[in-house]
């Protein structure tokens, strides 16, 4: 069962139907607003049925508020008021969130049993009464405009392995771009994750640090590890002063550990090196490490560590001709033998260069501008590596089929790969709290939204996801990795 999230639940069962149970088994605490909770909160107890005017005014209150932050709220009353069921579909409808009712259709007598079990039961003609009504309510529920209805039988109520997803098909024939060599623990979703790093807390030690998360990293099952290649942190990621070493050196010493990863950029900028430069270290590492290297390239965005560091930053068109020539460069020097090459925009008089890399290193254009970047990737690269949003994907990927056709080749030719920076908490509760530690001053429903904020296996299905729309590997930049002990938490991303 998978229900729409975040969303505004309203649960809908007679007394002693399983309700409270359900909300807690599914969602955090703090997400449940609870009539019986609320008469204890204004009045003597749960069952302080002189309170329920107070209750019920504050819960409308909770609900609003929560509601209009875009928060998940689960509204845990019996549910059998037609019009506060429509007020709860309206703010839902206002917020923007699905409507979601979840009926409790466990059998009266089940109900009647549990409610007698009770310290203060239901007098039994007003519980037959609330089952008469929710059985009636179950079969008009659906015409009255909710995004969802969940009816949960008892059968279904705590059995989390009946749950899991059915493992997505793989596309067949892709090419697939970044650890191809991991071939035999191809995961079952069909997707390569490669992990990236972009932040290096490393503290006093910093090669041990590394070492630590690259072996965690193979131990998890990822197929590869991606680092960022910025001469300074960007804003995105963390503080200007924080320390983002420079990739090769950092990439040498993870060739240096036994592992099986895939190891490359994630991107680098053209502007940064000649290409020549970039093409001899992503051979070396390929070399190093018996064919695991990837190479991804960009045009460069960042102004600021251009300047910093005393290297021009051209205009944008400068840069993507730069680009364009640099892919070109490179593979010339990639190929075997030392003949002069004389191509569209490159001339070299020889392309003495060794070592050569030990396999085709996959060359990974990144960026998404639709008129230059996507057609030099269409063109030129290996594979292109886009949003992992979903709806932004899909309008890149028809962007890039279009000039794919234009250049007479497939998808075959240039696989699809994704950069995605989720939150991962070990629960639903934990999750949420890493959102709240990061999140800054984003308000915390949105950036839940945008970090697809959840567990390991949540993302893994959405990967697998991924892979229907053609996507072969998954660049994860996991939020808030700080030791091994984190990297090593995320296992079930890899099937
Ligand atoms: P009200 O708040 O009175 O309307 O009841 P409710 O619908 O919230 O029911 P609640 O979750 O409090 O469950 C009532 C009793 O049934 C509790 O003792 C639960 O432990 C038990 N119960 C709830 N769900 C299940 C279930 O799936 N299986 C079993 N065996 N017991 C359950
Ligand atoms: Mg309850």
């Amino acid at each position: 069962m998978t229900l729409p999230d975040p969303a505004v639940v309203v649960l809908v069962g007679a007394g002693g139907s399983g309700k409270s149970t359900w909300a807690a088994q599914h969602y955090r605490r703090a997400e449940i607003v609870s009539s019986d909770e609320l008469r204890g909160v204004v009045g003597s107890g749960p069952a302080d049925l002189d309170a329920s005017t107070d209750a019920f005014d504050l819960l409308e209150r909770i609900v609003a508020a929560r509601v209009g932050r875009g928060l998940t709220t689960v509204v845990d009353t019996l549910g059998l008021d037609p019009e506060r069921r429509e007020r709860w579909r309206a703010a839902a409808r206002a917020a923007g969130l699905p409507a979601v009712a979840v009926v409790l259709a466990t059998p009266g007598p089940e109900c009647r049993r549990r409610n007698a079990d009770r310290d203060r039961p239901v007098p039994a003609p007003v519980l037959t009464d609330q089952l008469r009504r929710v059985t009636a309510l179950t079969a008009s529920l659906a015409d009255e405009g909710w995004d969802h209805v969940e009816l949960v039988t008892p059968d279904e109520g705590g059995d989390e392995d009946t749950r899991r997803l059915v493992p997505h098909r793989s596309p067949e024939g892709r090419n697939v771009a970044v650890g191809d060599h991991t071939a035999t623990s191809r995961p079952p979703t069909g997707v390569r994750v490669v992990l990236q790093l972009s932040r290096f807390p490393w503290g006093e030690d910093p090669g041990g640090w590394l070492r630590g998360m690259a072996l965690a990293a193979d131990e998890a099952g990822f197929s590869g590890l991606a680092v960022m290649d910025h001469l300074v942190q960007i804003p995105q990621v963390d503080s200007a002063w924080q320390p983002i070493p420079e990739p090769w050196v950092t990439l040498g010493l993870v060739a240096g550990l036994d592992t099986r990863l895939a190891l490359g950029t994630l991107v680098t900028p053209v502007s940064f090196r000649p290409a020549g430069i970039t093409a001899k270290a992503a051979a070396t590492l390929d070399t190093l490490t018996g064919g695991r290297a990837f190479l991804g390239i960009g045009a460069g965005w960042w102004e600021r560590e251009h300047r910093g560091h005393g290297i021009g930053f051209p205009s944008a068109r400068e840069r993507l001709d730069l680009l364009e020539s640099s892919i070109e460069t490179i593979r010339a020097l990639w190929a075997a033998g030392t003949k002069a090459y004389d191509g569209a925009r490159v001339s070299l008089p020889e392309t003495t260069s060794y070592p050569r890399p030990v396999h085709d290193i996959p060359l990974i254009v990144g960026g998404g501008g639709e008129r230059r970047t996507l057609d030099i990737a269409a063109r030129l690269g290996d594979a292109c590596n886009l949003s992992s949003d979903p709806e932004v994907l899909t309008h890149k990927l028809r962007v890039l089929d279009r000039h794919l056709a234009a250049a007479g080749r497939t998808r075959a030719d240039v696989a699809v790969t994704v950069l995605d920076l989720p939150v991962v908490g070990r629960d639903r509760e934990d999750a949420w709290a890493r959102v709240e530690r990061l999140r800054g001053r984003t308000p915390a429903a949105a950036f839940a939204r945008r970090t697809n904020a959840g567990t390991a296996r949540q993302h893994r299905d959405r990967y697998a996801e991924l892979a229907e729309l053609g996507v072969s590997t998954v660049f994860v930049g996991v939020r808030g990795l700080e030791s091994p002990d984190d990297v090593l938490a995320l296992a079930e991303l890899n099937g």
